[in-house]
């Protein structure tokens, strides 16, 4: 028996479904309790197994390693072919042993990502009353959405989060179905990202060993699933977490985080913290990239710690087709070209939908979404 379903049924008056069902009717998201005050956490919160004093303990033992940088300035115009397989030697690296790297002079305005953080917060700190129209579950229904915890009802633990969210492409909403406060910046940036998302695959198309344009051809880039999470100060920051140890369902995720810190990723059994610097964007592979590189690539855990200081503000832009009919009827497998006697496939072909819908249907876990597709 899970331990919810003891703490569901242990006779101590606690009603976790009727919590949890409160909690969602409220509308006011994590950020309602963080503005009542509360000097304790609702129990739905408490992540049980968590050992943060222990990872503490091992991250002082010595000095951890910490997430490759990369460093995009001229990518494209100017590098000269040695440039260019140095940056791709690089990114492979850090495909293969981190599945997570930073970028630098990617070409992102500063001021767009100041604005963008900004239009974000906008939105969770607006008045409650507008912001309730659009708390929702419906990702079916609704191209535009807010709530907290995406996977609530079945997660063994909340998060101590809000998230705004919407599905930018290959369909955009219509301008006027955006959220007023942060609709510009939304746009401007989601046609930043699509870009960005181009170089990155083609370096990493040459990482694997392909044509620089393989990875676009087969529709990595085409979809964009964007969420704007919103992390407010917790008051038993010991108790749970921002974002619990997971990994992405996309093909790559390219992430926006203000300079309050917090993720953290795992690599060789230790939890490393990805320090904000200033004007980087995290860039990270998700679990179809692990698949569609037959696990060349990784698709690695990662979470947030909750903090006694906050809001905490970040922007992840998951590259992968969301909503019917795109994702609907196109098979993702093992890359053939990848493939060999020595290298046989050890995934079988999914289309996105149903990847993302028994991810969805997993929650937040800690099982990997791969485990499914296993052959
Ligand atoms: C995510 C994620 C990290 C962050 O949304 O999948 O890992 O810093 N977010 O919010
Ligand atoms: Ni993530």
């Amino acid at each position: 028996m899970a331990p919810e379903q003891i703490l569901a049924s242990d006779g101590g008056g606690y009603d976790r479904q009727a919590e949890l069902k409160s909690f969602d009717d409220s509308k006011a998201g994590v950020k309602g309790l963080a503005d009542a005050g509360l000097t304790k956490i609702p129990r739905f919160f408490v992540h049980h197994q968590l050992d943060l004093e222990l990872d503490r303990a091992s991250e002082s033992l010595g000095s951890s390693p910490s997430v490759p940088v990369v460093d995009l300035e001229g990518v494209g115009r100017s590098w000269s072919p040695g440039e260019r397989k140095r940056t791709v030697d690089l990114v492979r690296e850090a495909c293969e042993t981190w599945g997570f790297f930073q970028v630098v002079n990617h070409g992102m305005p500063a001021a767009l990502m100041e604005e963008m953080v900004q239009g974000v917060q906008r939105f969770h700190e607006q008045d409650l009353e507008a912001k309730r129209e659009w708390y929702s579950r419906d990702y079916g229904g609704r191209k535009v959405l807010y709530n907290s915890n995406f996977d609530l009802y079945q997660a063994p633990a909340a998060n101590w989060r809000d998230t705004l969210t919407c599905a930018l492409a290959p369909r955009s909403p219509d301008p006027q179905e955006l959220p007023a406060v942060c609709r510009d910046v939304i746009i401007e940036y989601k046609d930043r990202i699509l870009e960005l998302a181009d170089t990155i695959y083609k370096l990493m198309s040459e990482a694997l060993g392909l044509d620089p344009n393989y990875l676009k051809t087969i529709h990595c880039g085409e979809g964009l699933f964007f969420v704007g999470h919103y992390y407010p100060a917790c008051p038993e920051p010991d108790l749970t977490l921002g974002t619990g140890d997971h990994t992405d369902s996309s093909f790559i995720t390219i992430l926006l985080q203000d300079q309050i810190g917090g993720l953290q990723v795992r690599h060789q059994n230790q939890w490393i913290d990805i320090s904000p610097i200033p004007g980087a964007l995290v860039i990270n592979l998700g679990d179809l990239m692990q698949l569609i590189s037959n696990d060349k690539f990784i698709s690695i855990s990662h979470r947030v710690l909750a903090q006694k200081i906050g809001p905490r503000i970040s922007v992840a832009c998951f590259m992968r087709q969301h909503l019917p009919p795109e994702n609907s009827s196109r098979l993702y497998g093992p890359i053939k070209e990848l493939l060999s006697e020595e290298n046989p496939p050890i995934y079988q072909e999914t289309t996105v939908r149903d990847f993302v819908t028994h991810y969805y249907a997993k929650g937040l876990n800690g099982v990997s979404a791969l485990e499914h597709v296993k052959l």
